[in-house]
């Protein structure tokens, strides 16, 4: 599937290319965004970079449906949208400087409406440590609701750890869509 380009208030989420990935590698590369990941390695080097791109962000492939986020100097990020065994899972990382500024939950809204556009009916599932309170804040902002504890094995930690497993419905992510038009 060819990916399209979007734009939102602050963002371009476009397909990821061959020479993003330089920056990919330096933002990926942080020990404190990696230990939340379950397939990222750390260190992560351009050939760990290379390999993912090709075999699941490459355009024309129906695989993660990777997104990159650009505020208009390059990536800063990933979020994702795919069916790795079927099932849409969604997935997503941001460099650390901008944590914090909504990005996150901006980015994944315009990815989700594409997705549920694409393929209506569907619930999507996504997941997250326990620990990792900022991303099942993201999760729940989009309308997420929790299927029950579960364990994400984590390649960095090389560990096993606590996670909650998430939902989201297509009609509740249309109700939060258009309680944020209400709110103005
Ligand atoms: C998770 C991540 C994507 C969040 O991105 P972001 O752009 O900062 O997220 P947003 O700003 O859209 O939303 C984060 C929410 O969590 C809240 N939050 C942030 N840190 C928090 C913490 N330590 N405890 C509780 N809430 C926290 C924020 O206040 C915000 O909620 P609010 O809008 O109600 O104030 C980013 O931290 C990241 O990339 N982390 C490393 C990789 C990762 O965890 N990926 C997801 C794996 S499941």
């Amino acid at each position: 599937m060819k990916l399209p380009s979007m734009r939102t208030g602050r963002l371009s989420l476009r397909p990821v290319l061959e020479k993003d990935l330089s920056d990919l590698v330096r933002l990926i590369d942080d020990y404190d965004v990696a230990k939340m990941l379950t397939t990222v390695p750390h260190p992560y080097a351009l050939s760990d970079a290379r390999d993912w791109h090709g075999q699941t962000a490459v355009e024309g492939r129906d695989g993660e449906r990777a997104f990159a986020i650009d505020k208009g100097q390059g990536l800063i990020g990933v979020v994702s949208c795919g069916k790795p065994d079927g099932t849409p899972e969604f997935g997503y990382w941001l460099a650390r400087r901008y944590w914090g500024q909504g990005i996150m939950t901006e980015a994944g809204k315009a990815v989700l409406a594409w997705h549920f556009d694409c393929s209506p009916g569907a619930p999507v599932l996504s997941g997250a440590l326990d620990e990792n309170r900022a991303s099942l804040n993201v999760l729940t902002k989009l309308g997420f609701t929790e299927i029950g504890p579960y364990r994400l094995s984590i390649r960095s930690r090389g560990e096993t750890l606590p996670a909650t497993r998430m939902k989201l419905e297509p009609e509740a992510f249309e109700r939060m869509r258009e309680g944020n038009h209400e709110r103005g």
